[in-house]
């Protein structure tokens, strides 16, 4: 009833700017089909490449510019010291790693390994995502335990299995040691009494991550441009929704926008890691985690919170079996790949460029490989 219900406001929403054309069915025509006899006013099936205007309304294009925070707006010198940090390895421990050595983006934001290696080649229990499109979702890390990205950033630096500085001192004191780096904290935040804090180096790298979008076919599409999808993956996308995909991946960004269990009608083979119930502490969320966005899907794996399946065609029968009970053959998985290829958008190559970094001083704490 109530999708029904939401199905019919943004198809109504749809329909004011683009009534009703050839092959695409509003609600009462789908209503209709129960009652009346005429076949021409039945759903495209699966296989169909028409597809209808109820499926384009439950995603959404990604949104123009940057994922805003009214707590962090977003400046162009906050960007510009925000990446220095991204690329900077000397917030880690040993100087020999940074926020793009797990999340590089040329790589779509990601390492292409299972779990990455951190300080002294230490390894976390979780995959990297990708840092794409990340600041839009309902949350971060895959059981969503920080709010946004700014507070996200704050973590890996302290965190001894990946970037492992001792503490907040240290990182200030790096700062501080590099002119440069203080006159950026200056420009980046100039109604701050003291920009130097570590708050500050958390909003710098957020508001460059706010910007990490890559918008591509699928959002051309949606946007009216019929032509931007090719048959094969239109029929894909409709195949994605009658097996029911969308129960969890939709809006923007195929995801990302509520949590769910891994292993909803089979228990998930892996059931080390108990996601959310360990946020939360309710014993009814064991094993969810934040529904991760399918954006850019086909050049993230492995997949997983674990990363334990590398293809991309593996994944997508696995989520079928444990999550929705239904086994895909090799022709319907191919078919949805096909579909989740075309989420493949385009790197911002020169939002990306690793800038130049301020030289280290006589100040700067040195590389320490314990
Ligand atoms: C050693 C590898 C490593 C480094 C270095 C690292 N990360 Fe991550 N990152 C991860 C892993 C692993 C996760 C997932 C952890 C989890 O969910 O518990 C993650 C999660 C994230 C997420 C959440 C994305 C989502 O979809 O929820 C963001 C954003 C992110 N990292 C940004 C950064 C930034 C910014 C830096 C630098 C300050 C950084 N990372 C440094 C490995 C790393
Ligand atoms: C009941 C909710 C639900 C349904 C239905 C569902 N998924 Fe998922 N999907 C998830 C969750 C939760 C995860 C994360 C699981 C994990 O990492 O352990 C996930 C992960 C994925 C991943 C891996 C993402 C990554 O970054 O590693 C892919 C690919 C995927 N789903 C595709 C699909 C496809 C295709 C369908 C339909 C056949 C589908 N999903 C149906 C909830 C769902």
């Amino acid at each position: 009833m109530r999708a029904l219900v939401i199905i019919a406001t943004a198809a109504l929403a749809i329909g004011c700017s683009k009534p009703n054309e050839a092959g695409e069915k509003t609600p009462e025509a789908a209503d209709k089909k129960a009652t009346a006899p005429t076949p021409k006013a039945a759903e495209p099936p699966p296989a169909s490449a028409t597809v209808p205007a109820a499926t384009k309304s439950m995603f959404a294009a990604l949104p123009a510019g940057e994922v805003a925070n009214p707590k962090n707006p977003v400046t162009e010198e906050k960007i510009a010291l925000g990446r220095m940090l991204y690329y900077d390895t000397r917030f880690s421990k040993n100087h020999d790693l940074s926020c793009n050595s797990c999340h590089d983006l040329a790589r779509w934001g990601v390492d292409a390994e299972a779990t990455s290696p951190g300080h002294k080649k230490q390894r976390g229990d979780r995959n990297s995502p990708t840092v794409y499109n990340a600041a839009g979702h309902i949350a971060q890390f895959w059981d969503g335990r920080e709010p946004d990205v700014e507070a996200q950033a704050k973590g890996p630096v302290l965190n001894p299995v990946e970037m492992a500085m001792p503490d907040e001192g240290r990182v200030l004191e790096t700062i501080k040691s590099m002119p440069e780096y203080v006159a950026a904290f200056q420009k980046a935040f100039p109604d701050d009494a003291e920009p130097v804090t570590y708050d500050n180096f958390g909003k710098a790298i957020g508001a460059f991550e706010r910007r990490l979008l890559t918008p591509g076919r699928f959002d051309a599409f949606l946007k009216g441009d019929d032509d931007a999808l090719t048959d094969a993956e239109k029929k894909g996308l409709n195949l994605f929704v009658s097996t029911g995909c969308t129960t969890c991946h939709t809006g923007a960004y195929l995801g990302g926008h509520m949590y769910q269990k891994a292993g909803l009608v089979k228990p998930w083979p892996n059931e080390k890691d108990i996601g959310r119930a360990k946020v939360t502490g309710n014993d009814a969320e064991k094993f969810f985690f934040k529904v991760p966005s399918l954006r850019n899907i086909a050049k993230t794996g492995p997949y997983f919170h674990d990363g334990s399946v590398a293809s991309l065609p593996e994944a997508v029968k696995m989520m079928a079996e444990y999550q929705l009970g239904k086994q895909l053959g090799d022709e319907d998985t191919q078919a949805i790949v096909t579909f989740l290829e075309a989420l493949t958008g385009e790197l911002p190559t020169d939002y990306i460029a690793k800038p130049e970094l301020p030289a280290s001083t006589d100040q700067t704490p040195k590389p320490d490989p314990n």
